[in-house]
């Protein structure tokens, strides 16, 4: 069985519907109404120990749900779920231990006391053996840059320092899964890679099962092999990053810098069939279906017509293609990638 098998799995939240204004308070107090929004609908998600998963989607889409879900925040509507073998609101405490947790919006820290103290009180709430405790607080400390707020109270320190300090705290028991929800919101670039850097650690030497939600994408490509999308409560894509790309990224462009303007235009489009052929001043630009023609033969096709100086590929944004299957505007089901590759026209 895999570390976490959600069959079915779904939340139905009642939501107050209620109309603007005192009116509208008033009646809502006579007549309350209400509307079901089913946050995550039926999902199938299974994940082995070992493998870090992006869980992304837009905002709304039941993200945040499905992770409350796993964690044992929330208890499902419908359908089943097993974490390490449990079923993590039945079994809350027992669950807690095998599971880190880093809401980005919300601390885990104890807003008065020293970071420290939030440290040691973790300790004694999940009886951390001493020697382990000071082993991995040495560690995360050096790793994560903690000592110079280690003794200032959790409410005084910068939202950086928060959320490395609540990456901290969520690891000093050892979790073997750890649920990130958008670790890295609000953080300057600098901070943002020193915890992209340390979560990946995590997982290649620690083995750490990380499953992490989170609007920017840079996350996923430094710490993310396998890609589920979420939209609307239910799955809409499910598989490796490199796949994605492959299926739905097939697009390369290659930007040419031409010594002079090109004599015929259309020439070079007549030797390009089934590309995309732009020019700008001494800017030549083809996009192209990379799995039916190569870098290299468009190369050889423009440059037997005109002098190239320099030349540049541009690869697929993955938040191009994220924002795109958000959008909709990919079929999921199904490619084109079995059609005819044109061949290159001889001049
Ligand atoms: N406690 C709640 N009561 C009622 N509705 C809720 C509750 N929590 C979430 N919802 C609704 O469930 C849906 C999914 O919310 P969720 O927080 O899981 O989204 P998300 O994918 O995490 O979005 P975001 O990217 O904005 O964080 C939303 O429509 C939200 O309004
Ligand atoms: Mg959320």
């Amino acid at each position: 069985m895999a570390l976490i098998e959600a069959h079915g799995l779904t939340k139905k939240f009642r939501q107050a519907v209620k109309e603007p204004g005192l009116i509208g308070s008033l009646k809502h107090f006579f007549t309350r109404q209400y509307r079901d929004r089913l946050a995550v609908d039926h999902i199938d998600l299974s994940v082995e120990a070992g493998e870090s998963v992006a869980y992304l989607g837009p905002n709304g889409a039941g993200k945040s749900t499905t992770i409350k879900m796993l964690t044992g925040i929330l208890v499902p509507t419908s359908g089943s779920l097993v974490v390490n073998g449990l079923v993590p609101y039945e079994k809350r405490q027992q669950n807690a231990r095998n599971i880190g947790v880093v809401f980005g919006q919300r601390t885990q820290l104890w807003w008065d006391i020293p970071v420290i103290e939030s440290f040691n009180l973790a300790r004694d709430m999940y009886e951390i053996p001493v020697k382990r405790y000071k082993e991995n607080l040495a560690q995360f400390t050096e790793i994560l840059g903690l000592d110079e707020f280690m003794n200032v109270p959790a409410g005084k320190i910068s939202l950086g320092q928060r959320m490395r300090a609540d990456l901290c705290m969520a690891l000093l028991h050892d979790p073997k899964t750890l649920y990130l929800d958008e670790p890295t919101i609000g953080l300057d670039i600098a901070v943002k890679d020193s915890i992209r850097r340390f979560i990946r650690s995590l997982v290649v030497e620690r083995g750490t099962t990380v499953m992490l939600t989170t609007h920017d994408l840079g996350d996923i490509e430094d710490i993310c092999k396998r890609i589920v999308i979420i939209d609307n409560g239910k799955i809409i894509h499910d598989g490796d990053l490199a796949k994605l790309k492959d299926t739905y990224a097939r697009d390369r462009v290659i930007h040419f810098q031409l010594a002079r303007p090109p004599e015929s235009m259309a020439a070079i489009c007549a030797a390009l069939p089934a590309c995309e052929t732009t020019t700008d001043g001494l800017r030549l630009s083809v996009r192209f279906d990379r799995f039916r023609l190569t870098a290299g033969e468009i190369a050889a096709a423009v440059m037997s017509r005109v002098e190239v100086i320099d030349f540049r590929i541009d690869e697929p944004e993955v938040e191009d293609l994220i924002r795109k299957v958000y959008l909709g505007q990919l079929s999921l089901e199904s490619t084109d990638s079995d059609t005819a590759a044109p061949s290159l026209v001889e001049a």
